[in-house]
């Protein structure tokens, strides 16, 4: 039986289509086997050994690697950065030094504003075309901010009607009751208003963000 050579190519494709799939990409001879498929929800499916399959949502100009520029935690010009098992996003942010913590929270919005979500081994945007970057990464320690509103990272369970944070840093100067003393609020109101923040044993956590203020 004599099949036309068009037919027995396309058998051979049609065995190797699931390999040449565009929306998956498989290399073996890269370190860690990943895929990245468009999934509904405009999210990007990613799926490694070490991740699982998780669900990414970033902006459509932070070009994640389609094709096999992995592992794209190697720098240069990369637009995104594969995150580490004790990375966080000040660790991040300030690895890089060339974008704020906000601006990664707006780039990746499932890390969330207290950063909770941030996932080892799986990527994150650390770049797009148009961004300009305005430093720094972060204002100093002390700094209160009513401007923005969007101070990343802040302590999980903060009130939503806060009108102003402040950044907490090292030393007595950023104990609860010096940041509430300093802020003019009663220390009972500001553990309400950072609900995450233990009543009977206040520690804040250096680095990220407390409201001092409430609409
Ligand atoms: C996907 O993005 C488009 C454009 O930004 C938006 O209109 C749509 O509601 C989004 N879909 C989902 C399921 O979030
Ligand atoms: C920051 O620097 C890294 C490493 O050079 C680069 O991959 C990334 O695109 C840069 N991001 C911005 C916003 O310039």
């Amino acid at each position: 039986m004599h099949f036309p050579i068009s037919h027995i190519a396309f058998a051979g494709l049609a065995f190797l289509a699931p390999f040449a799939e565009p929306a998956y990409i498989r290399d073996k001879t890269l370190p860690h086997m990943v895929d990245f498929e468009e999934a509904g929800d405009n999210c990007t499916e990613y799926s490694s050994p070490d991740a699982g399959t998780v669900c990414i949502h970033s902006p459509s100009d932070c070009s994640f690697p389609i094709t096999a520029q992995i592992p794209f935690a190697d720098p240069t010009g990369s637009t995104t950065y594969l995150v580490k098992a004790d990375d966080t996003c000040n660790k991040i942010a300030n690895l890089f030094g060339n974008f704020t913590i906000s601006q990664f929270y707006y780039w990746n919005p499932d890390v969330g504003q207290t950063c909770f979500g941030l996932r080892a081994y799986v990527p994150v945007c650390i770049n797009t075309p148009w961004y300009k970057f305005t430093p720094p990464v972060q204002p100093p320690a002390g700094t209160v901010d009513s401007s923005s509103l969007n101070p990343v990272p802040i302590m999980p369970n903060i009130t939503p009607w806060c009108t102003k944070y402040e950044l907490v840093g090292d030393g007595p100067a950023y104990s609860a009751s010096s940041i509430s003393a300093a802020n003019g609020v009663t220390i009972d109101a500001f553990l309400n208003w950072n609900a995450g923040v233990s009543k009977t044993n206040p520690v804040l956590w250096s680095g990220y963000w407390v409201c001092v203020s409430v609409s």
